[in-house]
């Protein structure tokens, strides 16, 4: 047997080419043109990467973006500026605190300041509760994206066994609430929980996000799962999921590439956020 494959790549081009004529709409009728402000602190590879398939994201999708680079130097009071100015910027919608952050920096302090109505990533508090409490607000955008992949199966999630190996607050904890929703028996695996393999074997749902290459195994996965990998590991220049692709094949049902699944969903996921924070502003 071998999975089907769910190209990621392939939703979020499809999503994405919809989000353009509704933007290219809104933009007729309105004279306003979405825009998401974009703030990188330093230099770092990964991050440099991710900041620029948002910016070609809002390009591909007709929306403008506004990069604000500043030094790994930056002191914190400088950053909580550079958000404060942008929160009170009308032509500004949507921003984007890219993390992590260098070490002197509080990151939840700088997420905080983030005004609620334009946190398209969904990570303020008030977000996050209100994820976790069903009511409407911009959902984290990785794991919307997983879900909208986990959909794209047609498999009704109600009553199957999701595992979701990490806990992080950008994956682990939110995709867990959203998995709820979707009435699935959740259990959540990290790096202290013992005995692993006896939790994922008994997934009919995985959600790798742990940040290690090539991490799960065959043996690990239950015949017929939907694995979905989170994994971004950069090994010789060559990017890796967290799962060991060309085998798992063999035992998923579907599974999601790296690159190519989860990435480009969490850059569209963005992108409907920041297009739906400018139409409720401007209500
Ligand atoms: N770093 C890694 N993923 C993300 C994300 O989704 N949003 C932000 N702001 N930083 C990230």
């Amino acid at each position: 047997m071998s999975a089907i494959v769910i190209s990621g790549k392939d939703v979020a081009n499809r999503m994405r080419s919809e989000l353009k004529d509704k933007v290219s709409k809104f933009i007729e009728e309105k004279n306003i043109v979405p825009n998401l402000a974009v703030i990188l602190v330093g230099e770092n590879p990964a991050s440099v990467s991710y900041v620029t398939g948002k910016q070609k994201g809002c390009e591909q999708t007709n929306m403008k973006s506004t990069m604000i680079r500043m030094p790994i130097e930056t002191t914190e009071q400088d950053l909580l500026n550079a958000v404060k100015k942008l929160n009170n910027d009308e032509t500004v919608h949507g921003i984007l605190v890219q993390l992590p952050l260098p070490k002197h920096i509080n990151e939840n302090k700088i997420i905080d300041t983030i005004s609620v109505e334009k946190d398209v990533d969904g990570f303020s508090p008030i977000n996050v509760g209100k994820m976790v409490l069903n009511e409407d607000c911009f959902l984290p955008c990785t794991p919307a994206g997983i879900i909208k992949l986990i959909k794209e199966t047609n498999i009704d999630m109600t009553g199957k066994h999701a595992v979701i190996i990490g806990r992080s607050n950008i994956v682990g904890k939110p995709v867990t609430h959203l998995l709820l929703r979707e009435n699935a028996t959740v259990t959540v695996c990290h790096s202290r929980t013992k005995n692993l393999s006896e939790f994922t074997r008994n997934a009919d749902i995985l959600v790798a996000a742990i940040g290690k290459a090539k991490f799960v195994t065959k043996d690990m996965i239950k015949p017929g799962a939907v694995v979905i990998d989170v994994g971004v590991n950069r090994v010789d220049s060559k990017l890796y999921g967290d799962v060991d692709y060309e085998n798992v094949l063999d035992v998923a049902s579907y599974i999601t590439p790296v690159p190519g699944g989860v990435g480009p969903m969490t850059i569209t996921m963005l992108l409907e956020n920041t297009f739906e924070a400018c139409k409720r502003m401007i209500k």
